[in-house]
């Protein structure tokens, strides 16, 4: 595998895998696609942007002929599909804008490399990234498996089952070398702060409520950023062609929970007296259509590939706090702007 086209390498695992592919692989060049969207940021990878295997492609995954002619004139040698509208309450409220990224954009991305690929799918992979919300919601009970049956509740996970449901459609009747991968609740470095955790950590740290959605007792299954990361690299190389691989923690915790471990690491970080930071938990009205619960079976990637997450939550919580407070200049540039407005919106009526 020579030149890979990774999309979406400016959001938060994006940046990740760019960052992993483009050290651990100096012979690879590796061109980053993203349309820089609230949630695509180029200081993300401001450590690797001056490195020779690196290039970085500003373009709209639905602008299908500047996608078709970018594969006529690179002769990629694999896709890592990463780009995406990715928040379920921003799915809710606007629902068409995923519909085009997420669903069309994959398409035209699918299509460009069935073009272009032709007479050579053997040499040639398109590795989808997507996620375990495709499979619903669990009760107490139970996980998902690679088997589990597609049930998706928010307009992003339905666009989110769909584009994966093409992926295989190409692989099934055109014979393309697609591989996916459905990953559990991510956390880490460069989380843009609309999701749970780096929410949490910015309103705590600015003394402003929590929000907390019903009563805190929905399920996620969290993973170290760069665990995701290692694990894509891990079945990009080595799964078969048509392959799926769900990738998780084994890490589930209540939401509620979650906020008391944190704003425990929080009292501790910022010198504060302990249960100062747990009064700013604030319960507001529950999402709508929220799944109650996700666990994932990541059995077949530990057996088949030799892949098991490395960090424990609590480490990994920790860094990340250390993360957000070391880079304040980080995160006051992307909730300045358009994100003061999206939060008005969203937590006005709560
Ligand atoms: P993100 O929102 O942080 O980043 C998405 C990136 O895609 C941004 O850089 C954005 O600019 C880019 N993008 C959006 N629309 C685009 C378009 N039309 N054309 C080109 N680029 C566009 O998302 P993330 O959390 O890093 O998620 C990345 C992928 O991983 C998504 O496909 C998501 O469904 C999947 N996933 C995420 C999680 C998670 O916990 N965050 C878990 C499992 C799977
Ligand atoms: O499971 C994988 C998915 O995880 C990814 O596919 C999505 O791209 C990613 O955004 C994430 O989806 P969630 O909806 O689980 O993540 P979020 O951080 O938005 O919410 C986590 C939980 O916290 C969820 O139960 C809703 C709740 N929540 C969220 C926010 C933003 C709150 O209670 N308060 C909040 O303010």
């Amino acid at each position: 595998m020579k030149k890979i086209l990774i999309t979406g390498g400016a959001g938060f695992i994006g940046s990740h895998v760019v960052r992993r592919f483009v050290n651990t692989y100096p012979d690879y060049e590796i061109v980053n696609l993203d349309a820089l969207t609230y949630a695509g940021n180029l200081a993300n990878l401001g450590d690797i942007q001056d490195k020779d295997n690196y290039r970085f492609v500003k373009m709209d995954i639905t602008d299908a002929p500047a996608i078709s002619e970018l594969f006529e004139q690179e002769d990629f040698d694999a896709v890592i599909h990463l780009a995406a509208e990715s928040h379920v309450d921003r799915s809710i409220a606007d629902p068409t804008a995923f519909v085009m990224t997420n669903v069309i954009g994959t398409v035209n991305l699918l299509n460009a490399a069935r073009e272009n690929w032709k007479g050579s799918y053997d040499k040639k992979r398109f590795y989808h990234v997507s996620t375990d919300e495709v499979y619903g919601a669990l009760g107490e009970e139970g996980m998902f498996t690679e088997t589990t049956s597609y049930d998706p509740h928010s307009p992003y996970s339905a666009s989110k089952a769909s584009s994966d449901h093409f992926v295989r459609a190409y692989h099934d009747t055109y014979g393309m070398d697609c591989v996916i991968s459905n990953c559990s609740n991510n956390y880490g470095s460069h989380h843009f702060p609309e999701k749970l955790i780096p929410l949490a950590i910015n309103n705590i740290k600015n003394n402003k409520p929590v929000p907390v959605y019903g009563k805190g007792e929905n399920v996620r299954d969290w993973l170290w950023v760069e665990d995701h990361a290692r694990a894509i690299d891990v079945i990009f190389h080595q799964s078969k062609t048509g392959d799926t691989y769900n990738i998780g923690g084994h890490n589930e915790w209540k939401n509620i929970d979650l906020i008391h471990l944190l704003c425990e690491i929080m009292d501790q970080k910022l010198g504060r007296a302990a249960g100062e930071s747990a009064k700013l938990i604030t319960y507001v009205t529950d999402r709508a259509g929220h799944d109650l619960r996700y666990a994932i079976d990541s059995s077949k990637l530990q057996k088949q590939l030799d892949w098991v997450p490395s960090l424990q939550f609590e480490e990994g919580l920790a860094k990340t706090v250390d993360w957000y407070l070391q880079n304040e200049e980080w995160l006051n540039n992307v909730t300045s702007g358009n994100y003061q407005s999206y939060y008005q919106k969203q937590y006005e009526n709560k």
